[in-house]
C-alpha cells in the first residue's frame, strides 16, 4: 500500500478533504493518513464539520491553534516533521491555500517527499492576501497539481510549472456540495420557526465576512457594516459571524450597526446549516473564496466584497459579481439583483461531483507509472488529463 499523508487545518479545508478521503479509502493501492494541524479548533469551526461530512477522525492532531502567521506556520512545520519521519509516506496531499497548506508542503518537499496540491493554480494576483502567497509558494514546490478551472492551469504554465504535472479534474468542494445537498438544514431549524416565518420568509441576503482586508481595519469594517445596515432596509440580512470578525466587532464596539430586527447575527454555522441558508438566499454577499463557487453551483447570485477573485470562472460562467467594499458599488449590485433577479449562470466544466474520483485515479496511475525520478519529483511520461 502507498501511504499518503493528507493535511487539513482550517474550515475551508474540511469540505475539500472529505470526498478525497472517501475516494482514497476506496482505493486498493492507496492508504490515506489524516493529519489535522489544529489551525482551527472551535466546535463550530472544526468538530461539527468532521461529523457532518463523515471525515474520519484524524490520525494525528498537531493542535497548533491561533498565532501570528510566522508563529503558526513555523509551529505547524515543527510539529509536522516528526509525523513524516514516523509514517514515511509516499506523498503528502494538501488542499486549498491556508497556512497549513504551505507549512506542510514545505516540510515534505525538503524531505524529498512528493507534494500533491488539490485546488492548485488559483490566483487573485493580489499579493497582500496571505492566501495568495500560500498558493504561489505551494504550487512552486508541488509535484502534482490538480486544478478546478482551466484558468488555473494557464496561471501555472505562465509561472513555469511543467504541464505534465497539471491535471484539470474539477472541484472537490462541489463534490461535497452535491453529496450533502439533500441533507441541508432548513431555514426554520437554523433561525427558529418564528423568525423564519416572519420577515425572512419573503427573501433574505446572506452575509459572510472574514478577510483581513475587510475586517482588520476598524474603519473599513464599520463602513461595511453601515452599508449592510442600509441594505437590510431593502432585504433582511442573515450574518453568521466568523471568530476573527466577531472579535473585531466587539473590540471596536460596532455591534450597534447590527442591532436591528432586520439583521440576524449568528455564531459560525455548520456546513449543512450554511448550505440550507445559501440554497434559499435571494443573494449572498461574501468575501469567502469557497462561497463564490458554491453559489455558482447552486445558481444563487453572489456579490463578492473583494477587489479581485482567484476563481474567475464564477464570474465568467457563474453567478458571481465582484464589487469590492465600496458602499455605492455594493448597493448598486444589490439593486441589480433585486430588480433583475441577478445572474443565473451555468455550471462550470467538470463541477459534476466526480473530482475526487478523478484525483485518486490519476494518483494511482502516477504511482504505477514507474515515473518517479531519482530527484523525488513525479513526472509522468504522458500528459495526465481526464
Ligand atoms: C483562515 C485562512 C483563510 C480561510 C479562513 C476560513 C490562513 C492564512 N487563513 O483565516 O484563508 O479563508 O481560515 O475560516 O490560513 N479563531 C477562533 N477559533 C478558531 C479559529 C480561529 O476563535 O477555531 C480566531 C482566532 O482569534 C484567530 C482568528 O480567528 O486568531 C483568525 O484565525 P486564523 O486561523 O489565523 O485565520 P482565519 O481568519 O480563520
Amino acid at each position: 500500500m502507498n501511504k499518503i499523508v493528507c493535511v487539513v487545518g482550517a474550515r475551508p479545508n474540511f469540505m475539500k478533504i472529505a470526498p478525497v478521503m472517501t475516494a482514497l479509502r476506496g482505493s486498493a493501492y492507496l492508504q490515506p493518513y489524516l493529519v489535522h494541524t489544529g489551525q482551527h479548533y472551535d466546535q463550530e469551526m472544526n468538530h461539527r464539520f468532521f461529523q457532518q461530512l463523515g471525515i474520519p477522525q484524524p490520525d494525528v492532531d498537531l493542535e497548533v491553534g491561533s498565532a501570528s502567521h510566522a508563529v503558526q506556520t513555523a509551529e505547524i512545520m515543527r510539529r509536522f516533521e516528526p509525523v513524516l519521519d514516523r509514517e514515511r509516506p509516499r506523498a503528502v496531499l494538501v488542499v486549498g491555500d491556508v497556512n497549513s497548506t504551505i507549512a506542510c508542503a514545505l516540510v515534505a518537499v525538503k524531505k524529498g517527499i512528493p507534494v500533491i496540491h488539490v485546488e492548485a493554480g488559483l490566483r487573485s494576483h493580489d499579493r497582500s492576501m496571505p492566501e495568495e502567497i500560500n498558493r504561489v509558494m505551494t504550487d512552486q514546490i508541488s509535484d502534482l497539481l490538480f486544478t478546478t478551472e482551466t484558468s488555473a492551469g494557464e496561471n501555472l504554465k505562465r509561472e513555469g510549472i511543467d504541464e505534465r504535472r497539471i491535471a484539470f479534474v474539477g472541484n472537490v468542494m462541489i463534490d461535497t456540495l452535491k453529496r450533502q445537498l439533500i441533507r441541508a438544514v432548513p431555514l426554520e431549524a437554523t433561525l427558529g420557526a418564528n423568525t423564519a416565518s416572519g420577515l425572512f420568509s419573503s427573501g433574505y441576503a446572506l452575509l459572510t465576512l472574514h478577510r483581513p482586508s475587510n475586517v482588520d481595519d476598524p474603519e473599513v469594517l464599520a463602513r461595511l457594516l453601515k452599508t449592510i445596515r442600509k441594505i437590510s432596509d431593502r432585504l433582511p440580512v442573515i450574518f453568521p459571524i466568523h471568530p476573527r470578525t466577531a472579535k473585531q466587532i466587539q473590540a471596536e464596539k460596532l455591534r450597534v450597526y447590527l442591532d436591528s430586527p432586520r439583521i440576524v447575527s449568528l455564531q459560525p454555522l455548520s456546513y449543512l446549516q450554511m448550505l440550507g441558508l445559501m440554497t434559499k438566499a435571494r443573494v449572498v454577499l461574501t468575501d469567502s473564496g469557497g462561497i463564490q463557487e458554491e453559489t455558482t453551483a447552486l445558481g444563487v447570485p453572489c456579490i463578492t466584497l473583494r477587489e479581485t477573485t482567484e476563481r474567475p470562472i464564477t464570474v465568467t460562467e457563474g453567478t458571481n459579481t465582484v464589487v469590492g467594499n465600496d458602499p455605492s458599488r455594493i448597493k448598486g449590485a444589490l439593486s441589480n439583483v433585486l430588480e433583475t433577479g441577478g445572474k443565473t449562470g451555468r455550471i462550470p466544466e467538470k463541477w459534476d461531483g466526480r473530482a475526487a474520483e478523478r484525483i485518486v485515479a490519476i494518483i494511482e496511475r502516477w504511482f504505477a507509472d514507474e515515473s518517479i525520478k531519482q530527484d523525488g519529483h513525479l513526472i509522468g511520461r504522458k500528459r495526465h488529463s481526464c
